[in-house]
């Protein structure tokens, strides 16, 4: 999709925690002026940090903030969203913006019950790595959602990495269990791969940066390479070598199901959260 975020277009953030200011800081830094972007967080640290920081307006109020937004993007722990939400019925219902959620497991039906209103909904799950800016976000779009606005979502996402479209709830519930929990599946790998070199006798800087800079090296050539993920495996594994050695033990100890069985894991427990909160 062609970047179309019109640049008078007013993008208010309720919540200023750490996805909204990385979001913001993306923002910024691909040239959407500061004077469009309004944050409410209740505390003031909080607000002090993020006008200092971007010359954004930061407000105390969620009303005074939300009022003359087009977009507004909620940035709250999912236990405080739907207490946000009452806080900004009314301008939400007067001015009807798009809402963009970027809250875990709330779904966007949810949203729309809990704002009692039918409103463009938008619902993002990022994952960590945006707060360097290297993040992927899975979007889907509620049926009111113009496709202006899902250009609009899609722009705001980008400035924290890349962006893939999906197309209901439960397909929120495995961008969860494939990319929102797999920064933690690649940690536990790190930290293994970590510990190995520890174990066989070198010092634990030398065995980070060989573990760390090996994730960064591979998942680079993974983005850069005409090939999957499979080929690439078989290009580095020659017969009869050390890859191969490693790769058949891990096969053997059936690393496959491992996985398989934890990212299903994971998204039925998107699932069964979305399901809680959605009662609260
Ligand atoms: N961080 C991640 O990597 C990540 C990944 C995927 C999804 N998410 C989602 O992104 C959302 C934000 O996460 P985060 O890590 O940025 O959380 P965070 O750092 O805790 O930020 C949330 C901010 O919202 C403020 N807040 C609480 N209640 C509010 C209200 N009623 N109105 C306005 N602001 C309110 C909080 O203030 P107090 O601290 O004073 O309560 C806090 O400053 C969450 O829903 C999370 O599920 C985050």
């Amino acid at each position: 999709m062609t970047p179309t975020l019109k640049p008078d277009t007013t993008l208010a953030f309720v919540g200023g925690g750490n996805m909204a200011r990385s979001i913001i800081g993306g923002l910024i830094s691909s040239d959407w002026p500061a004077d469009r972007i309004l944050v409410s967080d209740p505390s003031g640290s909080q607000r002090d940090f993020l006008q200092t920081q971007f010359n954004v307006s930061c407000f105390a109020d969620n009303c005074q903030c939300v009022e003359t937004a087009d977009i507004v993007i909620l940035a709250v722990k999912p236990q405080r969203l739907k207490q946000a939400l009452d806080s900004i019925r009314n301008p939400l219902i007067a001015r009807r913006p798009l809402l963009i959620s970027i809250a875990a497991g709330i779904r966007s039906t949810t949203i729309a019950h809990w704002v009692g209103g039918a409103l463009p909904i938008v619902r993002v799950m990022p994952n960590t790595p945006a707060l360097v800016n290297c993040g992927v976000s899975g979007l889907m779009a509620n049926p009111l959602a113009s496709d202006q606005q899902k250009r609009d979502s899609e722009q705001i996402m980008r400035a924290v990495g890349e962006v893939v479209w999906v197309n209901s709830d439960e397909d929120i519930d495995t961008v969860t269990g494939i990319s929102g929990s797999g920064p933690a599946y690649f940690f536990k790998l790190m930290e293994s791969m970590v510990q190995a070199g520890i174990d066989h006798g070198l010092d634990g800087p030398t065995a980070r940066i060989l573990a760390l800079q090996t994730a960064l090296g591979a998942a680079r050539l993974a983005l850069d390479s005409e090939h999957g993920p499979a080929e690439l495996r078989r290009q580095v594994t020659s017969p009869g070598g050390t890859t191969e050695a490693a790769i058949r033990t891990m096969e053997n100890l059936n690393i496959d199901a491992a996985f398989s069985s934890g990212i299903n894991a994971a998204i039925v427990k998107s699932d069964d959260l979305a399901k809680t909160l959605g009662e609260m």
